[in-house]
């Protein structure tokens, strides 16, 4: 498996699998829930609401990850992970991690070759871009899959700053 970084919208990815930034609800919401959801149509909120009135009543709990169509988005499917909410008090680095680890293996269900990844909770979720980008790489990296291709979609410079920088320190070990 090999990572690439793109700066970019990752709706517009031409992937197996395009992971969204969704939150517990899987209702939408903004940033990249709002660009799927907006782009990809109302085929994946049909999907949502199926998965929440049979396997989550509750919500996609922090750290999940489930797949639905992708609707008119150029990928096969969205897989939705629920990233945890960054707290200075209380290290949740293992939520984060979870994201990335349960997106490949729902990737594997779905025998997905290529799967593109946004900076989970780096936006709205508050978590620090650096962090991020290190537990995004360094989990990815470590974890076993038949995913072959990984694309991080930057849609900012320091986003792209961030992964090129853990990136590269990953190549440098
Ligand atoms: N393509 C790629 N990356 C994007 C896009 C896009 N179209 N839009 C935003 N981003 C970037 C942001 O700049 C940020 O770096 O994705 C990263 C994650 O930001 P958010 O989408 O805010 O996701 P997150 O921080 O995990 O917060 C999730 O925000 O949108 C709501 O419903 C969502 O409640 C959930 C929360």
């Amino acid at each position: 498996m090999w990572m690439r970084l793109v700066h970019g919208d990752i709706t517009t990815q031409n992937v197996d699998a395009v992971v969204n930034a969704a939150n517990s609800s899987l209702l939408g919401g903004g940033g990249v829930d709002g660009a799927i959801h907006r782009r990809g149509g109302p085929a994946i909120l049909a999907e949502c609401r199926e998965l929440r009135a049979s396997r989550y009543v509750h919500g996609l709990p922090t750290g999940m990850a489930v797949a639905t169509t992708a609707g008119d988005l150029p990928a096969r499917w969205v897989i939705h992970t629920v990233g945890p909410v960054f707290s200075a008090d209380e290290d949740r680095s293992e939520l984060l991690a979870s994201c990335y680890r349960e997106s490949l293996r729902v990737a594997d269900d779905l025998g997905a070759a290529s799967v593109a990844f946004p900076a989970v909770s780096a936006g709205v979720y508050g978590w620090p871009m650096d962090d991020a980008a290190r537990i995004a790489v360094d989990t990815v990296n470590a974890t076993a899959t038949r995913v072959s291709e990984v694309w991080f979609v930057l849609f900012t410079t320091t986003a792209h700053t961030s992964f090129d920088w853990a990136l590269s320190r990953l190549n440098r070990e």
